[in-house]
This record gives C-alpha cells, sequence and structure tokens, in this order.
C-alpha cells in the first residue's frame, strides 16, 4: 500500500510508539488521524486530534463516523500491568484482555467497513515477542499479546478479499514509557521500529520482525517449552 496519500487512524498516538508511527505517516505523506484518549495530549502539528478509547464502544464508532475517509488502521494502543495469571488479580487479566485485544478487535471491525468503502487499505497490528515468549511475570500481558497475535492471522484472512491487508508487528522491548524500567541497552529505538512497519505496510509484508530477538524467538517456536 502507499502510504503517501493514505489516510491513517493510529490509537495511542498521543506518546511511545504511536507518535513515532503518527509522525513518520505524515513524513511519508498521509493524513494521520491522532487518536487517544485525551485527544488534547496529541501534540503533533499536522496531525487531527481524535478522541478513541479502544475500550469504549461508542467512542470507538464515533471515531470511525469522523475518520469516515480512513485508508489505514494502526492498532497499536496497549497496556502492560506485569500481572501474573494465577496469582494476579483477575480484574486487571481481564483488563489487559479489554484493551490488548478486545480493543483492537472493536476497532477493527469499526473500521473495515470504512476502509473497504475508500477502496480498501491496510491494517497494521502492534504485537510482541511475548506473543510467542510468555514469562509467568507477564503472563496477563503475553496472553492478551498471542490472542492478538491470532486476530491478526484470522482478520488477515478474513479482509484479503475486501481489500485490506494485514501486517503484524513483533518487537521485544522499545524505549517508551512502557518498558521504562527496562536497561537502555536491551531496548529498541522505537523511531526505528516505527520506520520498518510503515516500510512494511508499504510492501504488504503480512509479518514484521523488528529486532534482533524476535527473530530468534520466532526461529525456536518449533522447540519444545522449557520450564525455568
Ligand atoms: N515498549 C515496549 O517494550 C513494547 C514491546 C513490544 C510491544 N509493545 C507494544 O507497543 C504498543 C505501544 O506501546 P508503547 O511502548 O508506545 O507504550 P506507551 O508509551 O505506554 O503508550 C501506550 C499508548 O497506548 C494508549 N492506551 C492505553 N490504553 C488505551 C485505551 N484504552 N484506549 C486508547 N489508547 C490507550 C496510551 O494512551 P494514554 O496516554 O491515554 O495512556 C498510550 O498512547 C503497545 O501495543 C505495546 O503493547 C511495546
Amino acid at each position: 500500500m502507499e502510504l503517501k496519500n493514505a489516510v491513517a487512524v493510529v490509537t495511542g498516538a498521543n506518546r511511545g510508539l504511536g507518535r513515532h508511527l503518527a509522525a513518520q505517516l505524515l513524513e511519508r505523506g498521509a493524513k494521520v488521524y491522532a487518536a487517544a484518549r485525551r485527544p488534547e495530549t496529541v501534540d503533533l502539528p499536522g496531525a487531527i486530534p481524535l478522541q478513541l478509547d479502544v475500550t469504549d464502544a461508542q467512542s470507538i464508532q464515533a471515531a470511525a463516523r469522523t475518520a469516515s475517509d480512513a485508508t489505514l488502521l494502526v492498532n497499536n494502543a496497549g497496556i502492560s500491568t506485569g500481572t501474573p495469571l494465577i496469582a494476579g488479580s483477575p480484574d486487571a487479566v481481564r483488563g489487559e484482555m479489554e484493551v490488548n485485544f478486545f480493543g483492537p478487535l472493536a476497532v477493527t471491525r469499526a473500521f473495515t467497513p470504512v476502509i473497504e468503502s475508500n477502496g480498501g487499505g491496510a491494517v497494521l497490528n502492534v504485537l510482541s515477542v511475548l506473543s510467542w515468549l510468555h514469562p509467568a511475570g507477564l503472563g496477563s500481558y503475553a496472553a492478551s499479546k498471542a490472542a492478538a497475535w491470532a486476530l491478526t492471522d484470522a482478520a488477515r484472512e478474513e479482509l484479503a478479499p475486501r481489500g485490506i491487508t494485514v501486517t503484524a508487528l513483533h518487537v521485544g522491548y522499545m524505549d517508551t514509557d512502557m518498558a521504562a524500567g527496562v536497561p537502555a541497552d536491551q531496548k529498541a529505538d522505537p523511531a526505528e521500529v516505527a520506520a520498518q512497519a510503515l516500510s512494511g505496510i508499504e510492501t504488504g509484508l503480512p509479518e514484521v520482525l523488528a529486532d534482533e530477538t524476535t527473530r530468534y524467538v520466532k526461529q525456536q517456536l518449533a522447540a519444545a517449552p522449557s520450564v525455568a
């Protein structure tokens, strides 16, 4: 998909990776709706702030009505609570699933007819190396990203006949607020990750593996699970 003259909706565009994706989409010539729970926190010159909480059905419907010229949806918004699945709070587990799985599902369902009616386009889902690697301390987040990975693959097949390509972005730690406690030398530059993701959309890749850790973990998927 050509990004010049595309019309993009980026969720969670007020900070972190979403802000980089929105900024680089503008640089590549796209019109950008920078979606955020609090649109007043969007500070990107040239972007159109758009109110969108991915857990709020009314907010999603209103955003789809406003951004009725969209041709590209970037499901970027996410949370990571550090909740283990067994000992952790059930509400935290459900909350993480709401934002990281049911959120992108609901937003994709709302924007599919919009993108289709504009002649087709693309969806980018921001996933993680933890779609495949499931450490106990991040069990809830990993389960939500594994579910979002399945969503991405199923949506790719379901949306292809409707003229919409679906790209998965898998990445390890990035230098954003979400990974603030992680040492700097273990984090990828989110600007670099955003650039890879957008090039992946432009060439119609089904999957972008943005760092060495992610490429290694994917290669190891055929091995038996290990017990720490
Ligand atoms: N950072 C990493 O190490 C890492 C690694 C792999 C994958 N990822 C994924 O990358 C994506 C971006 O994360 P990030 O690193 O940029 O994290 P971040 O800096 O914490 O930003 C998260 C973004 O998601 C938004 N958000 C949270 N809940 C939302 C909701 N209910 N509705 C709409 N927006 C919501 C936040 O908005 P507010 O400002 O309103 O809270 C914020 O804009 C996420 O999907 C994350 O899971 C991150």
